[in-house]
């Protein structure tokens, strides 16, 4: 957000000169139409979508997934916690605020390295922002010793 104020003050700025040459100023304008992009992307943008034919598919053992922590498979992007004993999860990593990879669940809690938003390792939801959205939950059950997306 700030970083697309900053574009549109100089490029107001830029307009406002003379002796500023129609190539610069071009320039100049689709720097102001980056930044309103980007202004468009404060909110909670990246809405990530289930990743195809992961229905049945076994996505990490119950061994890999210890009680309030959790796995990343980089395969789908998913990652898969427990938050209490025996009850195991499942959730996109991308963060909903602007896509970046969630970190591994820590107590219970993920935290996004981009912008430091958490999310709970039961629910997906953000505990702290940026992010106002949730991780998208994958539904999933244990089969032996494996865990699948059901
Ligand atoms: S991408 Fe910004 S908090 Fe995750």
């Amino acid at each position: 957000m700030g970083e697309g104020r900053q574009h549109m003050r100089s490029s107001e700025r830029g307009f406002a000169m003379p002796e500023i040459g129609r190539r610069q100023a071009l320039g100049v304008a689709g720097v102001a139409a980056c930044g309103l992009a980007l202004a468009g992307c404060g909110a909670d943008a990246a809405e990530p979508e289930r990743a195809q034919g992961i229905k049945g598919q076994v996505i990490a053992k119950t061994a890999d997934v210890p009680v309030g922590g959790g796995t990343v498979v980089d395969r789908w992007r998913i990652v898969v916690t427990q938050p209490t004993e025996g009850v195991y999860k499942a959730f996109s990593a991308v963060c909903p605020h602007r896509g970046c990879a969630v970190g591994l669940p820590k107590e219970n809690v993920m935290t996004c390295p981009c912008h430091g938003s958490e999310f709970a390792a039961d629910t997906g939801k953000a505990l702290t922002g940026p992010a106002t959205g949730q991780l998208t939950a994958y539904q999933v059950k244990v089969e032996g010793d494996g865990i699948v997306v059901v």
